[in-house]
């Protein structure tokens, strides 16, 4: 008998650049470190990615997924696939010889190299909630994008607030461009970088719900804060979010998507919603309230309880309308951090003191969890949720799990 033949072919995982946006979540997500990025790409290390599939669904572009037979000693290394502007072609040679071996081996099927393992890394849902609509995705791409009317941008923060976060609103004309709440856009911002490439594109969750901004027009509008200070907090113009600020009614602006399939709402009107935010994180829940508010006309009974954090009063996006909101429809928690001569207070500050009635959401199936906005706080919440949950008889490392197999706790920070 002949010895097997050693597999000398690898199916390696790639990033399409055309389609990625960026994002970041694919790195987050991967449990082994195995993507990486520069200020061009994101890739995949191919002698650290053991194809476990971590990172695939919660792509919001499915640029994600794509896959080459390469021989093992020609694997695309990851300075190659930094200098990518598209992917390349499969190449027969490796195919070939994936088939030889294949043959050699006695299997029936080639190609197949991913380890198979299953891992439930994401601290979040990776699935949507059952009843959510089927979202439609990459509808426009970077090669195909369409284009957008502005027909309204105005501020959504006090004058003398030190964050610009403005409320922008695009219309689509008589092009289709079907969303659904939770999901987002991207935007071509135009010009080049310093290279000469053009800008790649940046993404804006919708603030407003499925039927429009304004019911039954082709609109969607963004909340959108002015980028003026870098992670370092060192001054910076953020390429995109400037020039979206700036924007005059009229202008015209290229987009790209829809993007996302998980962070979607539930449809049965039943479900409750507990939402988490910060700043510009009020966008995904400005669009469930708002069609949970459209639909209650309906027969919608689910709870709605929200958190919103932000610096002052005066920060807050959609203060206003916000508490003008009735008190049965949403139960709303402010949290400021900032108020002069007040305590700083974050979202899980003020989630801690509504624990019996979180409690209360935790201990219903039909509650569906959504956390959106800075980064930092995504720790900080699932912390209180923890503590919340235990303190009220639930075992949350029974329910976390739960609630992220059963598409009932989204987390979007960036
Ligand atoms: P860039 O030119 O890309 O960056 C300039 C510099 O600022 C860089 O050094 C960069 O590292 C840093 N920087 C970038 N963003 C920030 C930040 N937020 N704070 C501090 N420093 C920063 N933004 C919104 O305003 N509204 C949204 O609804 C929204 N939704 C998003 C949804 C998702 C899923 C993701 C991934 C991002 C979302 N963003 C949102 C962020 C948005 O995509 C851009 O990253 C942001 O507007 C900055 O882009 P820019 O081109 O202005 O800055
Ligand atoms: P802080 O006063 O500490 O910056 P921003 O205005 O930067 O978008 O932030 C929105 C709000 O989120 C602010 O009140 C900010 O407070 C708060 N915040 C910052 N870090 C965290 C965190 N780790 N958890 C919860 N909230 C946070």
């Amino acid at each position: 008998m002949n010895a097997p033949v050693p597999i000398e072919v690898l199916r390696q995982h790639l990033i399409d650049p055309e389609i990625c946006i960026r994002c970041n979540t694919c790195e987050e997500t991967c449990p082994i470190d195995a993507i990486t990025h520069d200020d061009n790409n994101y890739v995949v290390k191919a002698d650290v990615c053991n194809g476990c599939m971590a990172c695939v669904s919660p792509c919001p572009t499915g640029a994600i997924d794509n896959w080459r037979t390469v021989l093992k000693a020609d694997a695309y290394s990851i300075d190659e696939q930094f200098s990518w502007d598209e992917l390349p072609a499969q190449n027969t040679t490796a195919n070939a010889a994936l088939d030889a071996t294949a043959q050699a081996n006695g299997d029936d099927e080639t190609g197949e190299t991913a380890s198979g393992i299953e891992v439930d890394a994401a601290r979040g849902s990776t699935v949507p909630p059952w009843s959510a609509a089927k979202p439609y995705v990459n509808l426009y791409t970077h090669k195909a994008p369409t284009t957008a009317t502005v027909v309204g941008n105005y501020r959504l923060t006090d004058e003398l607030a030190d964050s610009d976060i403005h409320h922008i609103v695009l219309d689509f004309g008589t092009l289709p461009f079907p969303v659904l709440e939770g999901q987002s856009i991207g935007i071509l911002p135009p010009g080049t970088t310093k290279d000469g490439k053009p800008h790649h594109a940046r993404q804006y969750s919708l603030a407003s719900p499925r039927d429009g901004e304004r019911p039954r027009y082709n609109n969607v509008s963004l909340t959108v804060k002015r980028v003026t200070r870098d992670y370092q907090d060192n001054a910076t113009d953020g390429v995109c979010s400037n020039y979206l600020c700036d924007l005059k009614k009229g202008d015209k602006v290229t987009v790209i998507g829809p993007f996302g399939s998980t962070f979607l709402m539930p449809n049965h009107p039943d479900s409750h919603l507990l939402m988490i935010c910060t700043g510009t994180g009020s966008a995904p829940m400005r669009a469930m309230t708002e069609y949970r508010r459209r639909r209650r006309l309906k027969g919608a009974t689910g709870k709605l309880m929200l958190f919103f954090g932000a610096r002052t009063k005066e920060e807050l996006p959609y203060f206003g309308p916000l508490t003008n909101l009735p008190k049965d429809f949403i139960d709303t928690n402010l949290a400021f951090s900032r108020t002069p001569g007040q305590p700083k207070r974050y979202v899980q500050d003020a989630m801690r003191e509504r624990a019996v009635d979180i409690a209360q959401l935790l201990k219903s199936d039909g509650t569906y969890i959504y956390v959106c906005g800075l980064k930092g706080m995504e720790d900080g919440v699932l912390q209180a949720l923890q503590e919340i949950a235990e303190r009220n008889g639930l075992d949350w490392a029974t329910l976390w799990p739960r609630l992220r197999r059963e598409g009932r706790l989204h987390l979007e920070t960036y």
